[in-house]
């Protein structure tokens, strides 16, 4: 497994690793991640792409994936808060972390969040993320690299007619 920067012909594997997180919610599993109340197009899916490309090009992300056997299993990402680094929040970035469901727990969590705050140096100041209040394991994750919780925000997620808090965290880098 390798962790390198997000390129253009990863799109496939990431909309296939992204739309197994709605498999996950069908399924009843407490899939971790903020999604849609269905599934987005490909259209779409497809539009939110450019819209990645385009942070990235005006230095507005830091975006890492986890390649195994030619696939992308996971992916990292931190998007400026501010429209740009002049923004009074423009310093801070706001985390999001995903690994396909048959490579957690070995390491490549990690190993994203390793890579991604590697080079969110000399471009962000501070990193934050919301996290399910139910959502332990990557709880722990946060901690060992640092993050430090800052408070709970209440019913932050409606998921069919059930809230969940999510907890938020922080890391000055
Ligand atoms: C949260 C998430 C990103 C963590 O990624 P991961 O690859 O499972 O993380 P890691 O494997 O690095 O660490 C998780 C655990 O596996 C353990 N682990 C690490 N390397 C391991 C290995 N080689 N073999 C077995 N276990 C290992 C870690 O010690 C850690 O244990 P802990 O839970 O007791 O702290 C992943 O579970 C995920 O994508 N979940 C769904 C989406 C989600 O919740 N995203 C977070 C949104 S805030």
């Amino acid at each position: 497994m390798i962790v390198r920067d997000m390129r253009p012909e990863d799109f496939p594997d990431l909309r296939a690793n992204y739309y197994e997180c709605y498999d996950e919610r069908d399924a009843g599993l407490p899939i971790g991640i903020v999604l849609f109340r269905e599934r987005p197009s490909e259209e779409a899916e497809t539009a939110w792409f450019e819209g990645v490309r385009r942070s990235f090009d005006a230095g507005n992300l830091v975006s890492v994936v986890a390649e195994s056997d030619g696939h992308v299993v996971g992916t990292c990402s931190v998007s400026r808060v501010g429209p740009n680094p002049d923004s009074e929040v423009g310093h801070v970035g706001g985390l999001g972390i995903l690994v396909r469901r048959d490579h957690r727990g070995k390491g490549v969590g990690s190993a994203l969040l390793e890579g991604a705050l590697e080079r969110c140096r000399g471009k962000f100041e501070v990193v934050q993320l919301a996290v399910f209040i139910d959502n332990e394991g990557a709880q722990r994750l946060y901690r060992r690299f640092g993050f430090q919780e800052i408070g709970v925000y209440p019913r932050a997620i409606k998921r069919g007619d059930r809230y969940i808090d999510e907890r938020l965290m922080v890391r000055v880098l």
